[in-house]
């Protein structure tokens, strides 16, 4: 098991595994990312049957971590399969996010600092981000851990009435 005592913390943000409690917390903080961002490329929200669903298949795995502040769930960080061939079995692809009116505080930077730790305990080889071009606070984040810009795809999505350039940024973590 990962050692998170103590827990990763920096201005206040403490860093755990997530639990199931954090469900609802979890789902407002990605669905208004649905809402209002081009993070997450999809306008429609989850649903809280959804959202448990999908926490679930992280906490079984160990790969979903939540920060607080003053008592208040303010962001989380998963990990999961790239892809689905055996293959990939050892690279995995990130997500992190934080809640409205706490960027740029360090909360992501506490995040990825877990999530990183935590995919290199469980052996995993490659971490993968897969970030809007435009979005550089993520891509100033993974470039933080060492992410290495490996290419951008142009208008490999739309949103909003407009496509969307990814790219995609890559970590060896062992
Ligand atoms: C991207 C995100 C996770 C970063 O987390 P954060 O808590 O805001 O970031 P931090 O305060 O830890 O800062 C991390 C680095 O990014 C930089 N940064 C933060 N906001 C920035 C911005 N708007 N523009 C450029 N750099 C920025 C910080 O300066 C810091 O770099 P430094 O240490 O070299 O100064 C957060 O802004 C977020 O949740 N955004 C919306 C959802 C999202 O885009 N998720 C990622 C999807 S790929």
């Amino acid at each position: 098991m990962l050692d998170m005592n103590p827990i990763y913390e920096k201005r206040a943000v403490a860093v755990r595994p997530a639990g199931a409690e954090d469900a609802a917390d979890v789902l407002a903080i990605r669905n208004h990312a649905i809402e209002h961002s081009t993070a997450l490329w999809t306008q429609t929200p989850q649903t809280p049957a959804e959202g448990a669903v999908w926490l679930a298949a992280h906490l079984r795995r160990g790969s979903a971590f939540v920060a607080e502040a003053e008592g208040e769930v303010v962001g989380f960080a998963v990990y999961g399969p790239w892809r689905d061939y055996d293959g990939y079995r050892h690279t995995v692809e990130n997500s992190v996010y934080v809640r409205e009116g706490r960027h740029g505080l360090g909360v992501g930077t506490a995040l990825m600092a877990a999530l990183v730790a935590g995919a290199r305990e469980a052996g995993l080889h490659v971490m993968i981000a897969g970030i809007e071009a435009g979005n550089a606070a993520s891509v100033r984040l993974h470039e933080r851990f060492g992410f290495q810009h490996v290419g951008t795809i142009p208008e490999a999505g739309t949103k909003f009435g407009r496509w969307l350039d990814l790219t995609l940024m890559s970590l060896r973590l062992s």
